[in-house]
């Protein structure tokens, strides 16, 4: 297992680059760079030619890109969203890329460090952003949002079924003092909840639901999805790691949607000849026994592979 010397033990290591199916000479895209545990055993593939872009929005991805492989003249970094990977390769003139590798969500030090305020166990200010230099924190967003639009980014995003009271609990309580901390809005929340999962933090699903919202997670990743496959080669996969149901679901189906092709209104013929554009290579993935004994984010953790034709 990698090391756990920069804060994240990387899931499905040896299986998504493998699925990757890295060659030496190729360009490689880890859009989800992290802690770089995936580009650390993308490297190890590539030979002189080689090339990895490592892309994140957190600063803090960056750092530690720099600390690692600022002396590895085969690896780039861009901070940013892989939403906007294609600019990224027009902006390097790459011709296309081999593979793109996607391991959605956050790290364990974004959750970890209570000051970047993801945490409902720690207490830190209430901010939750993968870049703390854009957009809107968590805290704004709690204090100013109508209450019908929190209850609906809970039930959508968190699939929480007292988001109603939930929402309504955070907009009775802003109205005596502002939401700025995370165990604050943790306690509101447990108080509007009434049954949870066993073993579950009572604020699990609405943490989630808005970290998702303020980080603009699901839209990223339909737009990350469109430019990878923009992006790559004929013959070049894209492998996308997942961790909660509706990002495995949007995987699940531009995946298969790109294999089957546009879906012919019934009214007209069926004309079979259009050939096919991506093939999914085997099934979906899951971490198997050693390493969920070792990684509790492993448990949710569900890999998918496509490759263009
Ligand atoms: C699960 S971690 C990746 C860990 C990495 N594979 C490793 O081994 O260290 C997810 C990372 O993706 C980043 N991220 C999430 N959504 C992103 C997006 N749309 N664009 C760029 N980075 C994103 C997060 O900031 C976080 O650092």
């Amino acid at each position: 297992m990698e090391s756990n010397q920069y804060g994240h033990v990387t899931v499905l290591l040896a299986e998504a680059v493998e699925a990757l199916g890295v060659k030496a000479d190729g360009l490689y895209i880890d859009g989800t760079f992290g802690r770089g545990g995936h580009s650390a055993e993308i490297l190890k593939a590539l030979g002189p030619q080689g090339r990895l872009l490592g892309i994140d929005k957190d600063p803090r991805a960056r750092r530690t890109a720099m600390e690692r492989f600022s002396g590895d003249d085969r690896f780039l970094f861009r901070q940013g969203s892989f939403a906007d990977m294609a600019s990224f390769v027009a902006e390097l003139q790459w011709p296309g890329v081999d593979g793109v590798l996607l391991d959605l969500g956050v790290s364990s030090p974004q959750l970890d460090e209570a000051e970047r305020g993801f945490s409902f166990m720690q207490d830190g200010p209430l901010d939750m952003r993968m870049d703390p230099d854009s957009g809107q924190s968590a805290s704004e967003w709690v204090n100013t949002a109508k209450e019908e639009e929190i209850s609906k980014v809970l039930w959508d995003l968190g699939e929480e079924r007292f988001a109603r009271r939930m929402a309504k609990a955070i907009v009775a309580a802003r109205q005596t003092q502002p939401i700025t901390r995370t165990l604050q809005l943790a306690e509101i929340v447990a108080a509007a909840n009434p049954r949870w999962e066993k073993g579950k933090n009572p604020a699990t699903r609405a943490f989630q639901a808005i970290r998702i919202y303020i980080n603009r997670e699901l839209d990223d990743l339909a737009q990350g999805l469109e430019q990878a496959f923009g992006v790559l080669k004929p013959g070049g996969r894209l492998t996308v790691i997942s961790f909660h149901s509706l990002e495995d679901r949007m995987v699940k189906q531009y995946m298969r949607d790109i294999v089957r092709g546009p879906k012919t209104p019934k009214w007209l013929p069926v004309v079979d000849d259009a050939p096919p554009k991506a093939r999914l290579v085997g099934k979906k993935i899951r971490a198997g026994e050693t390493e969920l004994a070792a990684n509790v984010r492993a448990r949710s953790a569900v890999m998918r592979v496509l490759e263009k034709c």
